[in-house]
């Protein structure tokens, strides 16, 4: 089939990614996890959202710009943080490249293969994801980098449950990629030669680190050992939350359905929170409610939403707080 050289739509850039990337590396891409139910709630949740066709009394000037977390958006859209980007040796700089081209906000995952700073430099509207990982002396520090770096929100994702079954099986990632993996994943990688080409010109190989976790002084982690102290941190609290959102002090985006507990936790919104159709469970287990089938609410409290799958705080919020810690780099 002869197509046009431009990503007509979703479904077609996922074809090319299909046919140009290793098994291993698109396996990697699209994800879901156990029977995949959030993967598919989500889609059949998305495809129910339609627009009503306006046929008579248009605005003559069409405008879809908005603000997303206090930043200037061409439309209602946002970059969603994902990591291994690194399938591509630009990764997120590229993405940010694209967002800035379009005038959308870049949500940069802490798990990214490139450094905030670059990322920053390509789009200047980007919001830094994090997770509760680690100490809150070490997530203060990672905060601190994004801000530094020119972050204007942070998004931390609530929503995991660190299962690793897929029905459909899961592809192998390696912990690092250096010449005995390459020639051990040779027979998936060969028949692409357009990706390994990409990776050729640049003489480097394939990056599995996540430089945005590295403490100072000390070497990036592996996506492995970022994930091993991911799993080791008891997960937060509410009070944990509006610490976070205290210490990041600007706008602010909770990723994850909070399913029917209720977050008390606010105490410097300058807005109302927000809502979005997508989760995290796209990657990991249930939230089961499919987002798309909240009931309308006009505007939803923190205090009160129950189904909301992203609830944003102090998204009208001026410039995130100065730094209190030294920032690192
Ligand atoms: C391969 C992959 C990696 C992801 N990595 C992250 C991540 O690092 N941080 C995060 O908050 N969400 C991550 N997500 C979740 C996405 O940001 C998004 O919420 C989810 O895929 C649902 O959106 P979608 O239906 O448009 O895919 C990831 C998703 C995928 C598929």
């Amino acid at each position: 089939m002869i197509t046009n050289p431009w990503f007509e739509t979703v479904a077609e850039a996922q074809r090319r990614a299909k046919r140009r990337l290793p098994n291993m590396v698109y396996g990697a891409l699209v994800a879901g996890s156990e029977r995949g139910s959030t993967l598919h709630d989500n889609t059949r949740a998305f495809a129910e959202l339609g627009f009503a066709p306006r046929v008579v009394g248009h605005h003559a000037e069409r405008r879809l710009s908005t603000t997303v977390l206090g930043m200037e958006s061409a439309f209602p859209v946002l970059i969603s943080p994902t990591g291994v980007q690194g399938v591509h040796p630009d990764g997120e700089v590229a993405v940010a490249r694209a967002a800035a081209n379009r005038g959308v906000v870049m949500g940069l995952s802490s798990f990214a293969s490139k450094p905030v700073e670059e990322v920053t430099a390509a789009n200047p509207d980007t919001a830094f994801q994090l997770y509760w990982s680690g100490s809150r002396e070490t997530m203060v520090q990672r905060m601190e980098r994004a801000r530094t770096a020119g972050c204007k929100a942070l998004i931390v994702t609530l929503d995991w449950s660190f299962s690793h079954g897929r029905d459909w099986g899961s592809p192998t990632i390696p912990e690092q990629v250096d010449w005995k993996t390459m020639l051990k994943l040779a027979p998936d990688v060969l028949p692409h030669p357009g990706w390994l080409w990409k990776f050729a010109r640049t003489g480097r190989l394939p990056d599995l680190t996540t430089p945005n976790l590295r403490s100072p002084g000390g070497a990036a982690p592996t996506f492995f050992g970022a994930y091993g102290e991911w799993m080791q941190t008891a997960p937060p609290t509410w009070e944990d939350v509006g610490w976070l959102v205290k210490e990041w002090g600007g706008p602010f985006l909770l990723k994850g359905s909070p399913g029917s507990t209720t977050p008390s936790v606010p105490s410097t919104p300058a807005s109302p929170p927000c809502r979005s159709p997508t989760t995290a469970g796209t990657t990991s287990t249930p939230p089961r409610r499919p987002s798309g089938s909240c009931p309308p609410s006009p505007r939803p409290s923190a205090t009160t939403s129950k189904c909301c799958s992203t609830v944003a705080y102090g998204a009208a919020a001026t410039s995130p707080r100065r730094s209190r810690s030294a920032p690192t780099r």
